[in-house]
Formats: structure tokens, C-alpha cells, sequence
């Protein structure tokens, strides 16, 4: 059962896939506490989606543009919809206010969904096996705030895909890494990053099953193992940890980062190899 500000979301927006339509006939469109209806399902290859796929690409600009990180609109085609997916939730423009409406730049007279939060993810060459790419929530800027948006995004993606193993990279220090490392343990396939434009990037694996999801959305917590805390500017321990998994050794972040002023803490431990 989804704790309760998981089905106020349900109750208050609409999940939606964008995806071509031969992938589309692939994914679970009855994920989680809901049902993705035809009407929500957008063929990037039809003129009728034109209209939502702007809106993420403006969603997108407003989560990562200040970072240098928005996506052209053809990096959004050729790297995700094409290949994999973009899932997440929206809202009925009618239902929106007009700062919302303004701030994605809504054209007048739209009556369709806005998005208010996404996930993108690709399929890798390892069969069941996903890289998610982008994450955002725009939760915190509508006139309701909407908290634990972003988390139920990316296990409604898991869901909807059907993922069981998730790649991803992201930087030390996001707010993003207390939502990956909510849903599963992260094993760290790289620490410090160099051919990423942020090196002080992470590079994680995550297994996910259905189970252990559902756990997660009901808020139940997991035991914590013994662990070393990392923090997320030690540039010196973090390029230390990179050598000792290039040499072979096995990291995991064990569970969710804490914050404490300025600063991130990261529970990790060795596993066996
Ligand atoms: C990162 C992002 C997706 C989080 O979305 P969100 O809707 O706020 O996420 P949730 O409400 O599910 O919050 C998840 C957790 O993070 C915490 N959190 C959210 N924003 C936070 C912040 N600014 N500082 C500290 N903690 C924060 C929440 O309290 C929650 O913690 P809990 O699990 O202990 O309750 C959103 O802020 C965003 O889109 N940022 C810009 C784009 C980006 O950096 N994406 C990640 C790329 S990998």
C-alpha cells in the first residue's frame, strides 16, 4: 500500500508515457496505484504529441538549466523516446496557476496535461538492464506543493518499464542521490568520474524488484549495515575509492544520504566481489 503523500499524488495527476509506438505496446500500463490510459500514452512519432513533448523539454530546461545540463529537443528523440522512455506525472492546465502555467510556458487556450515531473531511461545491452538518464520534479513549484514527487516518478518508471536493473550517474552532493538510494541499494561502478562533464559524478547499479519497491512506497525502512560515511566534497577520498573499485574491490551506498548543514553523508561499505 502507497504511504499517503504518494496517493495524494495518484489522486491529483496523471501518470504518462512518451515513447514511440512500437515500445509502447511493451511497458505496464497499470503501474503501481494507477492506470495509464491511451489518452495519456504520446507516440513521439505523431504529430499529436508535439504539444506534451515541448512542455517536458521546457520542464527539463527549468530543472537543469542553471546546471548547463538542459537537453537539446533532439537529444530528448534520439536518446530517449526513440530508444527507451520518458515517464512522470502531470496535471490538467485548468487545474494549474498561472505561475506554473507561465513558468513552462504554457501557450493560452491549452486545455491538455502539463507535466510536473519525469524520468527518462534507455535499455542497455545487458537484457532487463536500463540506464536512467534524467530526473525531474518540479513538485516544490506549484502553488500545492507536491512533496515525495520525485521518488514516486522514478518508481513509477521502474514499474512501467520494468526495470530490474537500473544504471545511472549523477553527481555527489544531489538531492537526487537520497531518492536513488531510497529505492535500492547503489552499487558504485564508478566514484570520480572523468569522462562525465562533472567528474565529482557517481556512477551507480541498482537491482529493483517488485517487491522491495512496494516497501519502499510504504514507507517501511531498511536495516542499516556496518558503514564508513563518506562526505560529498572529500574529492581526495572519493578519487581514493574510484582506485580501489578500478582495482577490483565492490562499493555499495547502503541507503539514503543524510543532510547536515552544508553538507552530504553517504553510507558505504565494501561487499564481497
Ligand atoms: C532532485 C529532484 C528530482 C527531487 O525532487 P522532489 O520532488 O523534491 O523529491 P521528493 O519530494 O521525492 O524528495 C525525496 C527526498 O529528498 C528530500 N529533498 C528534496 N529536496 C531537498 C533539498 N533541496 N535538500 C535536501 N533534501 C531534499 C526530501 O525531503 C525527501 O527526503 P525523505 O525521503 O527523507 O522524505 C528535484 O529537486 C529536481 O528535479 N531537481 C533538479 C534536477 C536534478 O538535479 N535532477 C537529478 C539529476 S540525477
Amino acid at each position: 500500500m502507497l504511504a499517503k503523500k504518494y496517493q495524494y499524488i495518484f489522486q491529483n495527476c496523471r501518470p504518462f508515457v512518451i515513447s514511440n509506438g512500437a515500445n509502447l505496446s511493451h511497458f505496464n500500463m497499470s503501474p503501481l496505484d494507477g492506470t495509464i490510459e491511451k489518452s495519456e500514452q504520446f507516440d513521439c512519432l505523431k504529430m499529436e504529441a508535439a504539444q506534451m513533448f515541448d512542455l517536458v523539454q521546457q520542464c527539463d530546461q527549468v530543472s537543469f538549466g542553471d546546471q548547463g545540463m538542459a537537453m537539446e529537443k533532439w537529444v530528448m528523440f534520439d536518446c530517449a523516446a526513440m530508444p527507451g522512455a520518458i515517464v512522470g506525472f502531470a496535471i490538467e492546465a485548468n487545474k494549474l496557476d498561472q505561475n506554473y502555467l507561465k513558468l513552462l510556458k504554457v501557450p493560452k487556450g491549452y486545455q491538455g496535461l502539463v507535466p510536473v515531473s519525469f524520468y527518462m531511461a534507455i535499455p542497455t545491452v545487458e537484457k532487463g538492464s536500463w540506464f536512467g538518464h534524467n530526473l525531474s520534479s518540479l513538485g516544490n513549484r506549484l502553488s500545492t506543493p507536491l512533496p515525495g514527487l520525485g521518488l514516486l516518478t522514478k518508481a513509477l518508471a521502474i514499474d512501467v518499464l520494468q526495470i530490474k536493473t537500473m544504471y545511472g550517474a549523477t553527481q555527489w552532493g544531489s538531492v537526487a542521490i537520497k531518492i536513488h538510494a531510497a529505492l535500492a541499494p547503489m552499487q558504485l561502478m564508478s566514484a570520480y568520474t572523468p569522462a562525465h562533464t562533472h567528474p565529482m559524478s557517481l556512477c551507480y547499479k541498482s537491482n529493483y524488484d517488485r517487491k522491495s519497491i512496494q516497501d519502499v512506497m510504504a514507507q517501511k525502512e531498511r536495516v542499516l549495515a556496518d558503514h564508513e560515511v563518506l562526505i560529498h566534497d572529500d574529492e581526495a577520498r572519493i578519487q581514493a575509492l574510484q582506485k580501489q573499485i578500478e582495482a577490483g574491490e565492490k562499493w555499495v551506498l547502503l541507503d539514503k544520504p543524510w543532510r547536515e548543514k552544508e553538507q552530504w553523508f553517504y553510507p558505504i561499505a565494501q561487499a564481497a566481489s
